[in-house]
């Protein structure tokens, strides 16, 4: 079996195992989330050995050709020696700017870099509160607004990263922001297809921000925005949205709320159902699914058995941060 050699140990790998596995298993701290190739806080540099080509797959050309990989996308096929990149290679610097209620469990987050970040509104980048710890969060701002960062947080009671926002952060902190990550963006080609864009919580986080990059670029097919929430104040753009569709006659906003008491403008179908009812046949709509990944991956299946061609279905499931094997 091939052997890693980290932070100064040499580790044996068993069959089938992941890098991040083997170091983990073998009690060495490397940083990770999703453990399913996706929020990118994985990242190790190989100083020697062979690349196997999924530990690459979404990675940016840049960083594939400078020998980065994703840990838990790695099962190695020859002996390697790996490194934690340098934080200043791959983050930049930030200053917490804001930190506010938006409705419901959710908070405004709102980041300072010390240099402009290169991204698409869609994307989501890892911030990191210290080398070991961070979470996935993704870009409800447009860099057209600013250098400005802006992210829609659920806090959960005891989460390491949203319960400290929520708690402890102050403006005048410092985090690190890893680079912008993720497909599920608009594009001018878009620009005549009828697009869905449907999340649940703060998987309207990334769709807020393609809403407005699509109607900022001119956009000239339907847009449906569909929100699903448990409670009324969860709509935490609910205003907002309403506004925006107020203002664009190819913009529909919809809101799905479970326990609709008190609510004003909702439906109370579930959101899966009120998309399926809505559209009908989807052979002509470009759909983004964001949020909880049961909703998404369900729906995903759903519209696609409805008519939606696998490559216009792009979906940002919110992974949480998978528990340690024991
Ligand atoms: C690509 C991507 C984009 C994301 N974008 C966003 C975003 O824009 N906004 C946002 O709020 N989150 C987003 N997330 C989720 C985010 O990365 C964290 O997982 C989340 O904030 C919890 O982190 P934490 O450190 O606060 O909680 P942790 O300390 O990781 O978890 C604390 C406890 O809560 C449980 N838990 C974690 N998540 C959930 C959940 N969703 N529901 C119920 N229990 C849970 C854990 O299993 C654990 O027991 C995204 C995730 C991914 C992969
Ligand atoms: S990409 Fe490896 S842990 Fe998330």
């Amino acid at each position: 079996m091939p052997t890693l050699r980290f932070d100064g140990q040499a580790v044996t790998t068993q069959d089938g195992e992941t890098v991040l596995e083997a170091l983990l298993r073998h009690g060495l701290a490397v940083p990770h989330g999703c453990r399913s190739g996706i929020c990118q806080s994985c990242l190790l540099k190989a100083r020697e050995g062979h690349i196997p080509a999924p530990a690459q797959a979404g990675l940016k050309p840049a960083l594939a050709e400078q020998d980065y990989l994703l840990a838990c996308r790695c099962v190695p096929d020859e002996d390697m020696v790996l490194e934690i990149p340098s934080a200043g290679t791959l983050r930049t610097p930030a200053e917490i700017a804001a930190i506010e209620p938006l409705g419901g469990e959710v908070i405004r987050l709102v980041l300072t870099p010390e240099a402009a970040l290169d991204y698409r509104p869609g994307q989501y980048v890892t911030l990191w509160r210290d080398e070991q710890l961070g979470r996935s969060y993704s870009l409800a701002s447009l860099p057209d607004e600013g250098q400005s960062l802006e992210f829609h947080v659920r806090v959960i009671p005891g989460g390491q990263f949203s319960g400290w926002l929520a708690g402890e952060a102050r403006p005048g902190d410092r985090l690190e922001v890893q680079e912008a990550a993720g497909s599920c963006v608009y594009t001018p080609a878009l620009r005549d297809a009828n697009l869905l864009l449907v999340g649940t919580g703060t998987g309207l986080a990334p769709l807020w921000g393609i809403v407005r990059e699509a109607l900022r670029q001119g956009h000239r097919g339907q847009i449906r925005v569909m929100h699903g929430a448990v409670e009324c104040d969860g709509l935490y753009l609910h205003e907002a949205l309403k506004r925006l569709a107020a203002q664009h006659d190819n913009l529909h906003y919809h809101a799905s709320v479970l326990r609709p008491e008190g609510c004003s403008a909702v439906d109370e179908r579930p959101l899966d159902e009120l998309v399926v009812e809505t559209i009908g046949d989807f052979s002509d709509w470009h759909s983004y699914l964001c949020g909880a990944p049961e909703l998404v991956n369900q729906l995903r299946r759903r519209i696609f058995l409805a008519g939606a061609r696998m490559d216009a279905i792009c979906a940002d499931a919110f992974l949480p941060t998978a528990p340690a094997k024991t």
